[in-house]
């Protein structure tokens, strides 16, 4: 089994996290295909630097496979940069809680039989839930919903903040 690259966090103060604040995070480590973890009001949020193949995957995801394919992938705002906006589409920031019954999905698990339209993503080990790489639910399969995104915002194209919105422009 490959073992997934992970990066604990820097941890955010303990006065933000008991007041539920704003977490900001620094994901200038964070290499292609790694994973980082926070906390963020009691919850797991999860910031993943997708790797170019695991994009390209993601674009062949049948769009009649997923339950709702619109949402989450598109509510990835974009940061900040010298006034100009651009688009991180390498970044996914999500609540890493399965809308089923709250379990913890695992990024790209071992997986042999699962049916074609499956390009890598999350799987939850309670009942099976499957998302794809933007955290979208497929079908046939027990959560309701996709992976939540959590409010954030990109300061710099090295700085986050979990906890508050991108100002619209
Ligand atoms: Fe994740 Fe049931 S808790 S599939």
């Amino acid at each position: 089994a490959t073992a997934v690259p992970f990066i604990s966090s820097m941890q955010p103060s303990a006065k933000a996290q008991a007041a539920g604040g704003p977490v900001e995070v620094d994901i200038g480590r964070l290499a292609p295909g790694e994973l980082m973890v926070i906390e963020w009001r009691r919850k797991p949020v999860w910031i993943l630097r997708r790797t170019q193949e695991e994009l390209d995957n993601l674009a062949k995801v049948s769009a009649d496979a997923l339950r709702d394919p619109e949402s989450t992938q598109s509510e990835q705002p974009t940061y900040a940069t010298n006034a100009q906006r651009s688009f991180k589409p390498e970044y996914l920031v999500l609540l890493g809680v399965c809308t089923h019954l709250g379990c913890s999905p695992q990024l790209r698990p071992q997986v042999g039989d699962l049916d074609a339209d499956w390009q890598g993503g999350f799987l939850c080990p309670c009942h099976g839930g499957r998302y794809d790489l933007a955290g979208r639910v497929y079908k046939g399969v027990p959560p309701p919903l996709n992976l939540p995104v959590p409010p954030h915002k990109y300061l710099t194209d090295t700085r986050l903040v979990i906890g508050e919105d991108q100002e619209t422009a």
